[in-house]
């Protein structure tokens, strides 16, 4: 596979590439997605679903099951019972039924910030009350603050954690003792877990994702685990994702909320590309690991010694850097102005992110060379 290869993404649907500005020559480092081909397995199985010309209502089938399964297995030693798996356009549409389905109107649910903002919002457009606890930054890395977050579970009765494992944006894997310790206060507690997993297949030398549902039976019971092909082979504009509740009368009530809400399936798109993703995407994930890994040296070598201070990653393809020594309101419409790069406002991820600014690198290495030659230009930056 061919990373640095530049590929053209000028349409007029394209999202990342699309909403320019009116900035010709801008680089978009913001929106989660990637600048590389998914892998040809997946490219081929579209591409001949397109010529047959067929694109009729559509089910996950046997050998559906079987890839996701394996997977499972394969990268996390993970059984899965399919039988136990929803699968639905989207992983903040599983995270949005789920609040629905498991809490009451009124219902505490927390989080920890910063967060990618949706989950936020999910949370109060649905009716619940949001408690955040925020995560402590302690130089580079962040970490839980276990006492604060028990003193707001037990100050506003919390009913449910939506957790995001890898953490995006602050680029945490949480360790096995972390997870037992959230595990923990969320049982001692009577606590729904809702574990944001997209970001599952990113994680780099050194560190392990660990399903939080994989610790324990109990742990298993409580929770929804929200997983997706769509990041791991940037696929997601096809929107899929798979929705795994151990829990028979938990699975229940998502269900049937996804039915009457008309919002549940996939298209024959999302099957067939995690069918071919899930079965022959392996290598390809691999050295796109090793592709990235390689990016976010670049990024911290070239950083190290300026303002902008960069956050440790273990996990995700999102660098979360503190910017806040630039002394400016607004780091990433400082940098889409004085840089022409677009990165995402460290505000999307809640108040503590708003002297932040979150950089993709998941783009060809010239491409990340180029962005940091001008951003090291811009005066004050050295
Ligand atoms: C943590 C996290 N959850 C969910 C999503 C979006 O998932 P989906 O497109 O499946 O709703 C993103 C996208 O950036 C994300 O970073």
């Amino acid at each position: 596979m061919d990373f640095d290869e530049i590929v053209n993404r000028n349409t007029p649907e394209d999202i990342k590439y699309s909403d320019i500005k009116g900035i010709s020559d801008l680089i978009p480092m913001w929106v989660a997605d990637m600048d590389f081909r998914s892998p040809v397995e997946v490219r081929k199985v579209l591409s001949d679903i397109s010529t047959r010309g067929i694109f009729g209502y559509s089910e996950a089938d046997p050998s559906y099951d079987k890839a996701l399964v394996d997977w499972f297995k394969r990268r996390y030693d993970v059984e899965i019972d399919p039988g136990t798996v929803l699968k639905l356009p989207g992983v903040v549409l599983g995270i949005s039924l789920s609040v629905r389905a498991l809490t009451e109107p009124g219902d505490s649910i927390l989080i920890f910030e910063p967060l990618y903002g949706p989950i936020a919002k999910c949370i109060k457009g649905n009716g619940r009350k949001l408690v955040i606890s925020d995560l402590v930054r302690t130089g580079s890395r962040y970490e839980i603050d276990f006492e604060g977050m028990q003193r707001k579970i037990k100050d506003n009765n919390v009913k449910m954690l939506v957790l995001c494992n890898p953490h995006n944006p602050v680029g945490r894997v949480w360790t096995r003792e972390e997870l037992l310790k959230i595990g923990d206060i969320c049982l001692e507690n009577d606590m729904v877990i809702v574990s944001d997993e997209i970001h599952a297949d990113f994680v780099y030398a050194g560190h392990k994702h660990i399903p939080v549902a994989s610790l324990s039976d109990d742990l298993r019971k409580i929770t929804v685990t929200c997983t997706s092909p769509t990041k791991t082979f940037n696929l997601a504009g096809i929107q899929a994702a798979n929705i795994i509740i151990a829990d028979d009368s938990m699975r229940r009530a998502v269900d049937r909320l996804s039915l009457v809400t008309g919002a549940y399936g996939l298209n024959v798109m999302g099957i067939a590309a995690t069918r071919a993703a899930y079965t022959y995407g392996e290598v390809w994930l691999d050295e796109l690991l090793e592709y990235l890994s390689g990016n976010i040296t670049l990024v911290r070598n070239r950083l190290k010694d300026t303002k902008l201070k960069v956050t440790d990653i273990e996990g995700t393809y999102l660098m979360w850097i503190d910017a806040s020594e630039l002394c400016v309101s607004d780091p990433a419409e400082f940098f889409l102005d004085k840089a022409h790069v677009r990165l995402s406002e460290g505000g999307f991820f809640g108040n503590s992110g708003k002297d932040f600014i979150r950089m993709n690198v998941a783009c060809p290495k010239s491409v990340v060379n180029e962005a940091l030659d001008r951003i090291l230009a811009v005066p004050g930056v050295k």
